[in-house]
């Protein structure tokens, strides 16, 4: 005979506001420094980049039943690619939708819809994924009211970012819903300081590079050499405080600097690509104060570090002639335009 309590009926409540709409934003991000050291502890800093977003928009269902039942991401060109059933839904959405109304509407049949537009690049070390989820729980707490906190909705995040990624730092949740630069230290969050004005270039490289397939290396790496793990996050830990001091006292070439020879750290674990290391050098041929990959790696992304906005957009055009994809560009600011 089970002791256990039983669990509580589910109820199917009416609507609330049938035909209301949940609406949720976040936005990508950019690691400037610290990435997978900060998985074991050590610091990281990234950047929001508002002008790539993902924007999500949840209804009540029209179909029975409990959770995500329907999920579309119209395709950017035009087209309804992607629309389906909640089945067809990433599962790491699925769950996350089922977590937040098990979290806060316990024990009602509750089924939503909902319809993800996202212009950030997936696969790329943006922050899709954080992006995607931190706005389907801002959606879902639009839409049923929840009076969500930061720190629900980090939670929430953190538990999708778990199944997309394995280990999961928290630098992503943080920074995709943040208007300022992000400081992850010692379990703490703040803003770093900044002496003055700096520009950061994002260059695709084209290339696929999942984090989680990266997170894994690195473990794999740390697992078969011994030591290695500590000397990697010593390290890292190194360069991001020498970094952050030049980047407080205005001193943009020490930080960038700092910034490329964390490129060669990562890249001494197997996480930067040929076409990566060709963008890094074409950034630094270029005048660039300081490359490196940015966010997992295996692929994806290169940030470029500029002084000045029209030295920005000069690597930016460089770097597209050199075969980037795609180039985005971000202001290193203490405060965010909200502040
Ligand atoms: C991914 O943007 C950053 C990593 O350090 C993973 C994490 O911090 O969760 C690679």
């Amino acid at each position: 005979m089970s002791c256990e309590p039983d669990a509580p009926a589910r109820t199917t409540r009416p609507d609330p506001q049938p035909g209301r709409t949940g609406s949720g934003r976040a936005h990508a991000k950019a690691i400037l420094l610290g990435e997978h050291a900060v998985v074991y502890g050590a610091p990281a800093v990234a950047l929001p980049l508002p002008g790539l977003s993902c924007t999500a928009s949840v209804v009540f269902s029209g179909q029975p039943g409990h959770g995500l039942n329907g999920y579309g991401q119209p395709d950017p060109a035009g087209g309804a690619a992607g629309s389906g059933a909640g089945s067809q839904a990433p599962l790491e959405l699925r769950h996350l939708v089922e977590s937040t109304l098990e979290r806060f509407r316990p024990g009602e049949v509750l089924g939503v819809d909902l319809v993800l537009e996202n212009s950030i690049p997936v696969g790329r070390g943006l922050g899709s994924s954080a992006a995607c989820a931190r706005a389907t729980v801002n959606a879902l707490g639009d839409l049923l009211r929840l009076g969500l906190r930061a720190t629900d909705v980090f939670d929430l995040v953190q538990l999708a970012e778990a199944r997309t990624h394995g280990r999961s730092s928290g630098i992503d949740a943080l920074a995709t819903g943040s208007t300022r630069p992000v400081l992850l230290a010692g379990g703490r969050v703040s803003a770093p300081r900044v002496g003055a004005a700096a520009w950061v270039v994002v260059a695709d490289s084209g290339e696929f590079g999942s984090t989680g397939e990266a997170v894994a290396l690195v473990r794999e790496v740390f697992r078969r050499r011994p030591g290695r793990q500590a000397e990697f996050v010593s390290r890292s830990g190194t360069v991001t405080a020498r970094a952050l001091e030049a980047l407080a006292s205005g001193r943009l070439d020490i930080a960038g600097r700092q910034l490329t020879r964390h490129h060669r750290l990562l890249a001494s674990l197997g996480l930067s690509t040929p076409v990566l290391d060709r963008l890094v050098d074409g950034a630094l041929d270029r005048g660039a104060l300081g490359a490196k990959l940015t966010g997992g790696g295996m692929g994806g992304c290169v940030i470029a570090l500029a002084g000045t906005p029209e030295d920005a957009n000069g690597l930016a055009a460089g770097l597209v002639r050199q075969g980037a994809r795609g180039t985005w560009i971000a202001s290193i600011a203490e405060r965010g335009r909200d502040d």
